[in-house]
């Protein structure tokens, strides 16, 4: 079947850059991303594309290619469904907040909301692709609710799990590793992987499209993300062990990496992973080899969250113990907000930790962000339900630029790795600091010697 429209169901991180990407590839396909969310497709539709609500480099400007030509947002659920050949579910899948798996096991719930309006409104045979990352073997509750409440269609339900990072998501979809696409083993299932193939053999070459059986599809985008964050938490876990031998995690890195089987990306020290997916996939991941009963598996890959978390915990005790066991009122200065740079995103962002912990020892955090609205860092803590609103409103103030966070205050913590810190001029800084002046590198990002020099005193992750 040729493929000319489409649909996504889930306007967030995934479905509107993977969309806008596949529409400005395939001008032949009108793609539909559609959401319940009014005020993000009111977003996604603004004049300014500046305003899309998510940035990342480069979308804006295939969005305005492509947006009103064959890119289209809307939440007008229902009609894009019934006109699509092939439907993309791409809402969220968070941990489990309640009732069985409650903290671990993935929340299906869109999902199945979903699965059920497709059947509900579907009149014509068509194929439905699970883009969110999944459980191994959702696509079989997928497909008994399609069949059991559809209105006698057919449906083709093939895994495609995404592999983008934020950040970096136009390039990584302009330019993926690999393209995974799962699909059942019959005559049938066959063909709908290969119109799927078809859509992206548009712009990706043949080898790196990759079919499998549902099942390995599933498990391997789950497994990507546990191998992805292990990596993280290894090298966390030895810069702790430098901390105390005189070893600099930098340089371990550097030799490990110029080994081509260990490889170099992947192993930098940091305050630890944030992000909405690496923690939810790996609990998941737990959860479901725990269903299985088995155990050793599912204790092996929690370690990484354990350390993970140890992590964050480390460098929030490290601040107040350097800031001579008292950080209360104590200005505290947060370079970056987001989990990593050139993201809007917050989700799990260790600096949301580093500042609960800070602020129930009393310190006043002030927070500069170059993509981060207070409004959002506000709503950032408030979920964590650690204290009241307006006691968080009172802890945690947020500026418009970086200097002026900094003036007055008695420590720096740089939380995210945005490329202009670097730029910064840290004399000017340093002059308007409390003194001693204390840089706490979180990222492993600025130039120590030459702070030093000025007068800071700087610590570094792992060295
Ligand atoms: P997101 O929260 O940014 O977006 C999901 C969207 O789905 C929301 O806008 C929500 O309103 C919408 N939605 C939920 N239920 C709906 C329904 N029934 N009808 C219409 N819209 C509905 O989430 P995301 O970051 O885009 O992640 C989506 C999925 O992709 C998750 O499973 C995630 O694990 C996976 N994933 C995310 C990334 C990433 O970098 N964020 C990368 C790869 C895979
Ligand atoms: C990650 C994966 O890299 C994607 O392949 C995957 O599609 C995605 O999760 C997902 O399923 O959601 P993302 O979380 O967007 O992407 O960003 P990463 O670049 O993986 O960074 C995750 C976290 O690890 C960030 O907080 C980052 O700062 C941290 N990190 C990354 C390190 O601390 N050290 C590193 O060496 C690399």
């Amino acid at each position: 079947m040729k493929i000319t429209k489409i649909c996504c169901i889930g306007a967030g991180y995934v479905g509107g850059p993977t969309m806008a990407v596949i529409a400005q590839k395939c001008p032949h396909i009108k793609v539909t991303v559609v959401d319940l969310n009014e005020e993000r497709i009111a977003a996604w539709n603004d004049e300014n594309v500046d305003n899309i609500p998510i940035y990342e480099p480069g979308l804006s400007a295939i969005v305005a290619e492509a947006r009103g030509r064959n890119l289209f947002f809307s939440t007008a659920v229902e009609q894009a469904i019934d006109e699509a050949q092939v439907i993309f579910i791409s809402v969220n899948t968070p941990t489990k907040t309640y009732g069985k798996g409650k903290g671990m096991a993935a929340d299906l719930k869109y999902i199945e909301l979903c699965a059920r309006q497709i059947a509900r409104v579907a009149k014509d045979n068509k194929i439905v692709v699970e883009k969110s990352t999944l459980p191994v073997r959702t696509a079989e509750a997928i497909k008994s609710i399609l069949d059991n409440t559809g209105n006698g269609v057919e449906f083709q339900i093939l895994s495609n799990p995404e592999f983008l990072a934020e950040g970096t998501a136009v390039t990584d979809l302009l330019h993926p590793d690999r393209i995974l696409i799962g699909g059942d083993t019959t005559v049938e299932g066959q063909k709908a992987i290969q119109s799927l193939v078809d859509v992206y053999a548009n712009w990706v070459p043949a080898d790196k499209i990759l079919t499998t059986n549902v099942w390995s599809s599933e498990l391997s985008k789950l497994t990507a993300n546990a191998f992805l964050a292990q990596r993280i938490s290894s090298i966390n876990a030895l810069s702790e062990l430098c901390e105390k031998t005189g070893a600099d995690v930098n340089e371990v890195a550097r030799a490990i990496g110029m080994d081509s089987r260990i490889g170099p990306k992947f192993l930098k020290a940091s305050v630890g992973f944030g992000g909405s997916c690496f923690q939810k996939d790996i609990l998941n991941l737990v959860y479901i080899a725990k269903s299985y009963g088995l155990n050793e598996v599912a204790d092996y890959w929690e370690q990484v969250i354990i350390m993970n978390d140890h992590q964050k915990k480390r460098f929030s005790n490290t601040i107040v113990q350097t800031l001579y066991n008292t950080v209360a009122d104590k200005k505290i200065t947060f370079l970056g907000w987001a989990f990593k740079k050139d993201t809007n995103d917050t989700r799990e962002s260790a600096a949301i930790y580093v500042a609960d912990d800070l602020i129930n020892e009393q310190a006043k955090i002030a927070v500069y962000d170059p993509k981060v609205s207070r409004k959002k860092v506000l709503a950032d803590l408030d979920y964590l339900e650690t204290r009241t609103a307006e006691s968080n409103m009172k802890s945690i103030s947020s500026y418009e630029d970086a200097y002026t966070a900094c003036e007055g205050a008695h420590a720096i913590a740089v939380l995210t790795e945005w490329d202009e810190f670097v730029q910064y001029d840290w004399q000017k800084i340093y002059d308007s600091m409390h003194k001693p002046a204390f840089v706490f590198d979180g990222r492993n990002l600025l130039d120590k010697a030459a702070l030093e020099q000025i007068g800071f005193v700087y610590q570094a992750i792992g060295s």
